[in-house]
């Protein structure tokens, strides 16, 4: 794992491998950012000129590489795009995806200097944060991996609040290092990442760090009565499991429920997907990856609030045993739902997870899922949607997201769309509606679940779970960790009573 320290040695003095500075798009062209200062006045000022020369415009997503020049320690100058140059500062979005790809680049390089302009302790921290997202790399898999990721990020900072630029990297670390996880589970090959295996490792990761973490497994959901989980698990040769991995803190005022819907792999089960639907369904469990990913994140950083994270997982395989579109399975509380399509099946593991969820009173409910293929053709790949049964709530994670650089967006509930699931001939409800506003439908058939007087949100991570483009800013092909960023700050910010 790429490690993450702070220096408050100039650019030039401090021993590595590359140096990293940003430029950004002035109104007379390239300009260098600050932070860069020790490294223009090794050009001699010319640092601007000889970028123009060989083409840099300041772009956001550039890298232009070039030797140091004499009395440098470090070889190697990047020189990373910011886009336009602000009248301010810049974003934090824009220095974490300027260092993110930065590291993205320089991978190969073992250790890196960031000169990029962060002098407020929330700009260090985003360039620590995007460091070590860009420099995330799966590997797990190939006999040769062709270069190896970044493994140390040096964030260059004033001798003025170092301190507190030391405490920013290490929030950088706890929230990164647990999406990287995340990513790693999201990633990892469905024959060897099942519901068993995937609760073995939070059991692991519960006795690292000291979480509560419980396990039901098929027996205990049966005895139980969770009809959904087990429904939508019967069909596969790796049993279903209910993990519920609790943060709790001594002077908690408020209590968080994260729900994630946790499919190790999405066949379609009897429905089954055409080819061409199924070869990135092992990204089917993100919810329960960011979930699992916030709550640790939630330790690590000590927030004074207390979270639960539920991770609902099974395998969704056709077979003999297999649940068939028909069966009628009684969930966890009673309800009856008639399975109509055995694709929809993250609504049922999930109805089960929120109703044991709201057994226990939290002051919010936030489930998390990649649950509809109707929100991607909604958002499109980059942005999840946001829905909720409290209204402020929903503009509440929609801010939140936007704040640590998340693209939401908020998304209804209609209550026209309602009718056409509750109206299954022989249950209470249908796992399926109308097939307009399908994402909206699967909010719907969840609010159902959620008991009166909780508030409770959604939100549809399919789009921005997987990314199945090229690797852009901190963002990498495959897994993304979607969601956690968002999650982390609000518990933040309920700790910090907002
Ligand atoms: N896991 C899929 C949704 C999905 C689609 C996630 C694309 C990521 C990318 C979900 O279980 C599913 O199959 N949903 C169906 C629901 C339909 C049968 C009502 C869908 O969206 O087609
Ligand atoms: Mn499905
Ligand atoms: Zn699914």
């Amino acid at each position: 794992m790429t490690a993450l320290s702070v220096s408050t040695s100039s650019a030039v003095s401090l021993r590595a491998d590359a140096v990293v500075v940003g430029v950004a798009k002035g109104p007379k062209g390239l300009v260098v950012a600050p932070g860069a200062e020790a490294v223009v006045e090794a050009f001699e000022g010319k640092l601007a000129e000889v970028l123009t020369t060989l083409g840099a415009t300041g772009a956001e997503g550039e890298a232009v590489k070039l030797p140091a020049p004499a009395g440098a320690k470090a070889p190697l100058v990047l020189a990373v795009g910011l886009g336009a140059a602000p009248e301010g500062a810049f974003g934090a979005e824009e220095l974490r995806r300027a260092a993110g790809v930065a590291a993205r680049t320089l991978a190969g390089t073992k250790k890196v200097a960031l000169a990029l302009p962060a002098t407020a302790a929330d700009e260090v921290e985003a360039v620590a944060l995007g460091g070590l997202l860009g420099a995330y790399s799966f590997g797990s898999y190939k006999g040769e991996v062709a270069k190896a990721p970044v493994a140390e990020l040096v964030v260059l900072v004033e001798r003025k609040g170092s301190k507190d630029a030391k405490t920013a990297v290490e929030r950088a670390a706890a929230i990164g290092e647990e999406m990287n996880r995340a990513r790693d589970l999201i990633n990892t090959a469905p024959n060897d990442l099942n519901p068993k295996s995937f609760a073995a490792i939070a059991q692991a990761a519960g006795k690292e760090h000291g979480l509560k973490v419980e396990v039901l497994d098929e027996k205990a959901l049966a005895k139980g009565g969770f009809g959904g989980i087990l429904g939508v698990g019967v069909g596969s040769a790796n049993p279903p499991r209910l993990v519920k991995v609790a943060y709790t803190h001594p002077k908690a005022k408020a209590s968080l429920a994260f729900v994630g819907k946790g499919i190790t792999y999405d066949s379609g089960g009897i429905s089954l997907k055409p080819a061409g639907h199924n070869e990135t369904m092992k990204c089917d469990m993100s919810g329960a990856a960011a979930v699992f990913a916030a709550v640790v994140a939630a330790k690590r950083l000590g927030l004074q609030v207390n979270v639960t994270a539920w991770l609902a997982l099974a395998e969704n395989m056709p077979s003999g045993s297999a649940t068939r579109p028909g069966d009628v399975l009684r969930m966890y509380g009673g309800k009856t739902v008639e399975v109509l399509n055995t694709d929809a099946e993250g609504r049922l593991v999930l109805a089960d997870a929120i109703v044991r969820a709201g057994e226990e009173q939290p002051d919010v409910i936030v489930d998390v899922a990649t649950l509809t293929g109707a929100m991607v053709l909604a958002l499109g790949t980059r942005t999840f949607g946001v829905m909720a049964n409290d209204e402020a709530l929903r503009t509440r994670l929609h801010e939140t997201a936007g704040a640590v650089g998340e693209a939401s967006w908020p998304m209804p509930l209609p209550a026209d769309l309602r009718k056409g699931m509750v109206e299954s001939t022989v249950a209470d409800l249908a796992n399926m509606g109308e097939r307009m506003g399908g994402g909206l439908v699967a909010g719907l058939f969840l609010q159902e679940f959620v008991a009166e007087g909780l508030s409770w949100a959604h939100l549809d991570i399919a789009g921005p779970a997987f990314n199945e483009g090229g690797p852009h800013g901190y963002t990498p092909k495959g897994g993304t960790a979607s969601a956690v960023r968002t999650l982390v700050r609000f518990a933040e910010d309920t700790a910090a009573g907002k």
